[in-house]
């Protein structure tokens, strides 16, 4: 049995080894602690699936709670995919939503089949600036 807990105390230790085991690791920065603590730290909103102590299962959002919620990260251990805890973690997550509130992500390629199987609508309008974009201002 899973069980669902909203933003658990999770160690970045912890965090890293469900990216691990879900295979997103290799898309998020799981060697710079630095940042890796400050994802943690600026999460507005987490919830985690559990088998008995075993994280097995992150979906971490950043959101004003009412208009917006980036779901910047959703992961599952691959040895307990596909039974629904993804789908669990996203609705899950929009339970601490506002009425209005819509999901955004980025789809990792692996994904890109999963998020439109689950009722995603793709946005072709959708725009990145990474943060070396445009040169920096000096202050
Ligand atoms: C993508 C991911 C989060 C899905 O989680 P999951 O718990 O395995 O998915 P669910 O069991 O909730 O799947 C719900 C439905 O989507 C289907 N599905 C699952 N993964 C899929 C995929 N990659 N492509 C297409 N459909 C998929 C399931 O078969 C299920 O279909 P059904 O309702 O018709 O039976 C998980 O596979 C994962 O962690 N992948 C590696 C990390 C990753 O790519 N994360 C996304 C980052 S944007």
């Amino acid at each position: 049995m899973i069980d669902y807990i909203v933003n658990p105390e999770l160690s970045a230790l912890e965090f890293i080894n469900v990216l691990q085991r879900s295979g997103l690791a290799a898309r998020r920065p799981i060697s710079d602690m630095e940042c890796i603590e400050g994802m943690l730290e600026g999460a507005s909103l987490m919830v985690a699936a559990y088998d008995g102590d075993l994280l097995v299962g992150i979906a971490r959002s950043v959101t004003d709670f009412h208009y917006c919620c980036y779901l910047s990260d959703l992961a599952v251990d691959q040895a307990y995919q596909r039974q629904g805890i993804g789908a669990d973690l996203i609705a899950r997550t929009q339970d601490e939503l506002g009425d209005q509130c819509k999901l955004i992500l980025l789809s990792a390629p692996a994904a890109v089949d999963y998020y439109p199987h689950i009722g995603f609508e793709h946005h072709p309008q959708a725009w990145v600036l990474g943060p070396d974009a445009i040169p920096k201002r000096k202050p």
